[in-house]
């Protein structure tokens, strides 16, 4: 069933080029880590995806959990377009997407979770402390800011991710934190974390923060 929700969102973009993307980041971040992250969220109340992109796991995550709400925001206008346009043609009326820059984010309105998945290393890194802290002000104690990003170890798989990243988007900067600077960051900012490891045969250093806010 989940797996049909997979083929059904990637089904739900025009786009040929768009589906590929989708086939490879859900061939990325698969069934095993969809559950794998899933398993933080809470099955119902409104939950903020930051840097959603096309929508792909902010449709998932609503698609399988139809008391959430997802609140998608992306830099990338074209993205956004494309995620809603997918959410009415699944009719999945439970997300909502708007286009924003993640750093003008100033932690307004409560969440009973967010999640960021690979976009830190996005972020400037002087512009991560202060989302963090935004995330947090919007997190009643107990509830859970998931964070997954690369590690910036070992070298060889962080530079395989270098190499895709750089593909994808020749021009944008990217900066891996390591996990023992990323983690106290977090701890600093109010966050109990707890680093959930998500072993993957592909050459990826992928690592799951789990923050509870304290
Ligand atoms: C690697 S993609 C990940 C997209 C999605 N989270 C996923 O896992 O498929 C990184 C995303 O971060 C977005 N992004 C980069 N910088 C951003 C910013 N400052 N604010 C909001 N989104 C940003 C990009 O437009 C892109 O969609």
């Amino acid at each position: 069933m989940r797996s049909d929700t997979v083929r059904s969102i990637v089904r739900a973009y025009d786009d040929p080029v768009i589906r590929l993307y989708c086939w490879l980041r859900f061939g990325i971040l698969r069934q095993r880590f969809l559950d794998e992250i899933g398993q933080y969220l809470p099955a119902s109340g409104a939950v903020l995806d930051i840097g959603c992109g096309f929508g792909l796991f902010s449709l998932y995550y609503a698609a399988t959990g139809p008391g959430r709400f997802v609140r998608g925001i992306d830099v990338d206008g074209r993205r956004i377009r494309m995620a809603r346009r997918a959410a009415a043609r699944l009719g999945i009326g439970n997300v909502a997407y708007e286009q924003g820059d993640a750093r003008d984010f100033k932690g307004d309105g409560e969440f009973a979770a967010a999640y960021m998945l690979d976009i830190v290393h996005h972020i400037p890194p002087d512009a991560v402390p202060p989302l963090c802290a935004a995330l947090r002000r919007s997190l009643a104690p107990g509830r859970r800011l998931l964070v997954k990003d690369v590690d910036a170890r070992p070298a060889a798989k962080r530079w395989f991710t270098w190499a895709l990243d750089k593909a994808m988007s020749p021009s944008s900067p990217v900066h891996y934190w390591s996990a023992d600077d990323l983690t106290p960051l977090l701890e600093s900012m109010g966050f109990r974390v707890y680093r959930h490891l998500m072993v993957d045969i592909l050459p990826y250093p992928h690592i799951l923060y789990v923050c509870t806010a304290v």
